[in-house]
């Protein structure tokens, strides 16, 4: 398969490496310390076309496909991990309601998303008691003539407090299992939807991480994303190319480490050289530069795959779970090569370390990935 990229996505790369450096990369410092979530750099990102850029361009997305937007994840992930969170949700919501909408659903939402209008797009899978069996969810639509009362809560829903539209779903038949939900857009100041609690997290101060509680929140049922019952194949759908996106956010993290600890490498001196010449540092960093280029290849694989047409859930897994995993002791070496100095925030390696984790958990455990690997090994017998 040939996923060299063609001059329009290396134009879409260089169009994000160009905001990274200009917009996120001078501030990512202190934004970890602030936590001040980036509303203007969503816009400007926005106005960039890189909220929607595998989103077809009559509904305002830059029409880019997949290898596009996994080369501008990359990007972004390097410049500052916790801005690319809220830019992988909003391109993974305006991509679905883009592709399983009705037109109309698809007009009121799918332009005012990635135009920056609305800010951010939210997914409203997980619940407080539901993270990985994401079927077993509790929040219930009751319909009500022509409107839905949705009632519950959800957990983890990155940029929940900023996010204009939020796909929410819940279960509108007791007892069906994953044929009984369906998948709603909520607008972000729905009547009854509340912030109920907003996360302090380990890392990606930038990103927002709120718990939000429905309580009879009213929606039309022109809201319905596809048809009622068909919700919980939507969500999965959608978190394949999710993984994708986060398998791109990790490798640009793991590449902004890699780079600063070649850099620190090359200038520290101790023994009267480099220590990038001792062999202990030198093998270290050539092993992280070889797993970031094998994850590399692997998720322009499953992107080629996706914009091929082609079933990609288990390039997509196996490409989130080994980016991910990878990405996550990248920034580790990189810590470790610069000693002390890693530690502390004097350099960024540790911000780096701190906000990479979260990869191997979000749109998808490292666990849920090797399952659904496990599951499709069985299934292609
Ligand atoms: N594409 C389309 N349909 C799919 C599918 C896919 N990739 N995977 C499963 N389905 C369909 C199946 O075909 C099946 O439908 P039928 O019965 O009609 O055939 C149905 O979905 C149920 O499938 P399973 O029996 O495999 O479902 P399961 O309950 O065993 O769960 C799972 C499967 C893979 C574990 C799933 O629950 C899962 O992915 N869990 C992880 C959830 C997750 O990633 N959460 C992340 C939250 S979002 C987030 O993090 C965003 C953020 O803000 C950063």
């Amino acid at each position: 398969m040939d996923f060299t990229p063609t001059e329009e996505q290396l134009l879409v790369q260089r169009t994000a490496r160009d905001a990274a450096e200009r917009l996120l990369l001078p501030k990512a410092a202190a934004r970890d310390v602030s936590g001040e979530f980036p509303v203007a750099e969503l816009k400007e990102l926005a106005a960039l076309g890189l909220l929607g850029v595998a989103v077809p361009e009559e509904l305002g997305g830059s029409g880019m496909g997949t290898i596009a937007y996994s080369l501008a994840m990359m990007e972004l992930g390097r410049g500052d991990a916790s801005v690319s969170v809220a830019v992988s949700v909003t391109n993974m919501v305006a991509e679905l309601i883009a592709a399983n909408a009705t037109p109309e659903l698809a007009k009121q939402w799918v332009p005012r998303i990635v135009s920056g209008e609305l800010i951010a797009g939210a997914f409203g899978l997980s619940e407080p008691e539901t993270g990985s069996d994401a079927a077993a969810m509790r929040t219930t639509a009751v319909k009500s003539g022509s409107t839905w009362r949705i009632s519950g809560s959800k957990q983890w829903i990155t940029s929940g407090d900023h996010a204009g539209a939020i796909i929410v779903w819940a279960v509108t038949e007791p007892g069906a299992g994953h044929k009984g939900i369906t998948a709603f857009v909520v607008p972000g100041n729905a009547k009854g939807l509340t912030v109920a609690r907003l996360e302090e997290k380990m890392g990606l101060h930038g990103s927002s991480t709120a718990q939000l509680v429905l309580e009879e929140v009213e929606v039309g049922e022109d809201q319905i994303l596809a048809q009622p019952g068909g919700g919980f194949a939507l969500a999965m759908m959608a978190l394949d190319g999710g993984r994708i996106g986060i398998a791109s956010q990790a490798i640009g993290i793991a590449r902004g480490a890699l780079e600063a600890a070649v850099r620190y490498a090359g200038e520290r001196q101790t023994f009267g050289q480099a220590i990038i010449k001792h062999q202990a540092i030198g093998n270290m960093l050539a092993d992280a530069a070889t797993w970031l280029d094998a994850a590399t290849l692997m998720t322009l694989r499953a992107a080629a795959t996706k914009d091929a047409k082609q079933p990609f859930s288990q390039h997509a897994a196996m490409a989130k779970l080994f980016a991910t995993e990878r990405a996550w002791q990248i920034c580790d070496i990189a810590l470790q090569v610069h000693g002390g100095y890693g530690y502390v925030r004097d350099f960024p390696v540790e911000r780096m370390l701190r906000d990479v984790r979260a990869a191997r958990i979000y749109e998808g455990t490292s666990e849920i990935q090797r399952l659904v690997i496990a599951r499709n090994l069985l299934r292609a017998q």
